[in-house]
């Protein structure tokens, strides 16, 4: 997944132009934005830095992190002028961040296999100090507008074929769960765990037990 995000990086953000998404878009963002308001926000899996621009205001402090150093750097910079910090996270091995009171991963749970989800959001409560807040926000299937599903595996775990504009071509893991199921999962390690979902997008965040 790495190496097709890190080849995907100069076209990543032209899936947020589709124009029939833009509404649904803008009002993700303003749920994010609410949510991250004052809070010292480390953001895991943060690709070009999309989302990390549109925090960027909001949040009281923000450190944008990839696995792919490459993205980092790319989410950095594209928030020149703003007080951001990027480095080096995997989200499978979060180190303890004490300085930080929420997380937030914008479309990365899609790429969770089913059997690690539990494990993947263990790994999240556990890097974070009690009553912090977790916000994971992702893509939900819509017909005619989502790349179609070409493979289902054993495991409930679905994929895509994905071309790239120098011919490249990946299959990559991308499930898309129910934002009821994603609550569940949160709600065994946080509690208030609220949803909002609008025709393309859902998010859920939950607060880190005491
Ligand atoms: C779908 S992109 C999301 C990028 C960004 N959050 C957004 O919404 O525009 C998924 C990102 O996850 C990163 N990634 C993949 N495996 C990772 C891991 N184990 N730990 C942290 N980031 C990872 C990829 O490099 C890629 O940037």
């Amino acid at each position: 997944m790495l190496e097709y995000y890190e080849k995907r990086c100069s076209e990543y953000e032209a899936i947020y132009a589709k124009p029939e998404r833009q509404g649904c878009l803008a009002q993700l963002e303003q749920e994010l934005c609410s949510l991250v308001a004052g809070k010292q926000v480390l953001e895991v899996a943060c690709g070009t830095g999309f989302w990390t621009r549109r925090m960027a205001n909001s949040a009281a402090s923000l450190y944008a992190s990839d696995a792919s150093q490459q993205l980092a750097l790319a989410a950095r910079e594209s928030c020149e002028g703003v007080n951001v910090q990027a480095g080096v996270v995997d989200v499978f091995s979060i180190p303890q961040r004490e300085q930080f009171n929420c997380l937030v991963a914008g479309f990365f749970f899609s790429h969770v296999l089913v059997q690690e989800r539990s494990s993947f959001l263990a790994g999240v409560a556990e890097a974070l100090s009690p009553s912090s807040r977790v916000v994971l926000f992702d893509n939900r299937f819509v017909p005619g507008s989502s790349t179609p599903i070409s493979r289902t595996t054993g495991t409930g775990d679905t994929y895509q074929n994905r071309s790239l504009v120098d011919g490249g071509s990946f299959e990559v893991l991308k499930n898309f769960p129910s934002t009821d199921q994603v609550a569940s999962l949160l709600g065994e390690l946080c509690s208030t765990v609220s949803t909002y979902e609008n025709e393309y997008f859902w998010l859920v965040s939950g607060e880190t037990l005491g």
